[in-house]
């Protein structure tokens, strides 16, 4: 067993509902904590001295911090594309110069461009870009990071991304949560129609994810010049009979994917910058849970998610870096997380639940996103006795320390 602290704060984000509005004073605070860590998993959080005395000394490791620690949960980033070849600056200096993510993508780059470049990387040059990336989250607090194919957009090249990503999973301490997105646009070279494309890969594809555990959700990006509505409803009904849990890229641009969302019980919508009174009011109605994605509201240079609505009509809300070449370069959950706080007016009960407790919801996981026994002991240290410092920094302040699963993988005094 090992025991660690003392803490100036522990904030456990137990006891918090999964939907609607959370003020800062319905934050537990434990103060002068210890975490007891058995196997990977918490055995206790409680006070440090008590757990000093009453765990006996010959069966405990302790690692005794000295100065001012807060402890949160490991963080959970639950919608990536970390996996894919190349580089899209071209299209971001095309955007700041006044042409659209869409005319972009119109005129050939954009999605197609990383599809093109991906498809250029062998497998391992994708697992190293993955690790790569994979292990800056995790200097910054990510201890579980969602990561979708959809660069690949035919069957060997999806597989090869989901391999790449499955093989990253077995090298770095960081969880990675594979996502299908076969379904991210139609690709230019397929020689049949978008519903043709998509058969092909409910019956050649999706059966291949369940073989060799490669990924157990499945998402469409749902807006003009990707994915209708209507072209998808048999995809996802047919994923969801083979036992998959969808989640879905929904309006981003237009409206029409978050209905789609609710009606095929999607675990999350994400986006969701376009959504408006209507949908808003019928995301918050539903289970599906919005998670807002201000890496690509700032690396588009638009809307941000409407979360002080979703939140106050009582939906549950996420938060999500979206990391990826084009749309969201920046990669940095913190960082967005805090901003979109900001201009959104979260509170940092908000902002802290949308990436610790409500992300490991979006991701359907019941064992993290919250310090208590026997949750993962995934832990993010901060170099301070006050957790409000943390967003008030605005992501410039990062973590000391970070566990995963009980050992410690990250320390700044050491990098
Ligand atoms: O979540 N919107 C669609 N997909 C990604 C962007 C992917 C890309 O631009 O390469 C997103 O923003
Ligand atoms: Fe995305």
């Amino acid at each position: 067993m090992k025991l660690i602290g003392p803490f100036k704060q522990i904030i456990p984000m137990t006891g918090l509902s999964l939907k609607g509005a959370i003020s800062d004073n319905q934050l537990e605070i434990i103060k002068d904590g210890g975490i007891l860590i058995k196997e990977g998993k918490i055995r206790a959080v409680g006070e440090f001295t008590e757990m000093l005395t009453t765990v006996k000394s010959n069966e405990i490791e302790t690692h005794q911090l000295s100065g001012d620690h807060t402890c949160l949960p490991g963080l959970i980033d639950a919608h990536t594309h970390i996996c894919f070849g190349g580089s899209r600056a071209n299209d971001y200096a095309m955007r700041n110069s006044g042409k659209t993510y869409q005319e972009i993508s119109k005129a050939g780059g954009g999605i197609w461009d990383t599809v093109t470049q991906t498809r250029k990387a062998t497998k391992e040059e994708l697992v190293k870009g993955i690790v790569k990336r994979a292990k800056r989250h995790l200097a910054n607090g990510v201890t579980t990071l969602e990561v979708k194919s959809g660069y690949g957009l035919s069957i060997p090249e999806e597989l090869k991304m989901l391999f790449a990503i499955k093989e990253a999973n077995e090298t770095i301490a960081t969880d990675l949560v594979a996502t299908c997105l076969a379904a991210h646009m139609f690709p230019k070279d397929y020689s049949g129609n978008p519903e043709a494309y998509l058969e092909e890969m409910v019956t050649n594809l999706l059966p291949i994810l369940k073989e060799e555990n490669l990924a157990n959700r499945i998402d469409a990006f749902i807006e003009e010049g990707a994915f209708t509505p209507e072209v998808i409803e048999p995809y996802f009904k047919k994923a969801k009979d083979l036992g998959f849990d969808i989640t879905v890229h929904a309006d981003q641009f237009s409206t029409g994917g978050s209905e789609v969302a609710i009606k095929h019980d999607a675990i999350s919508a994400d986006h969701l910058e376009a959504s408006t009174e209507k949908e808003i009011s019928l995301l918050a109605k539903s289970n599906v849970i919005s998670v807002a994605l201000p890496g690509a509201s700032l690396g588009l240079g638009c809307a941000f998610t409407p979360a002080r609505k979703l939140l106050d009509a009582g939906g549950a809300l996420a938060i999500a870096s979206d990391h990826n070449p084009g749309s969201a370069p920046m990669g940095d959950l913190l960082t967005q997380a805090a901003i979109l706080g900001t201009f959104q007016k979260l509170s940092n009960a908000e902002v802290l639940a949308g990436i610790t407790v409500r992300a490991a919801a979006a991701l359907n996981l019941s064992d993290r996103g919250q310090l208590d026994t026997g949750f993962l002991a995934d832990l993010s240290i901060f170099h301070t006795n006050d957790y409000k410092e943390i967003l008030y920094n605005q992501g410039n302040f990062k973590p000391c320390m970070v566990w995963k699963k009980g050992e410690l993988v990250y320390n700044k005094h050491k990098h």
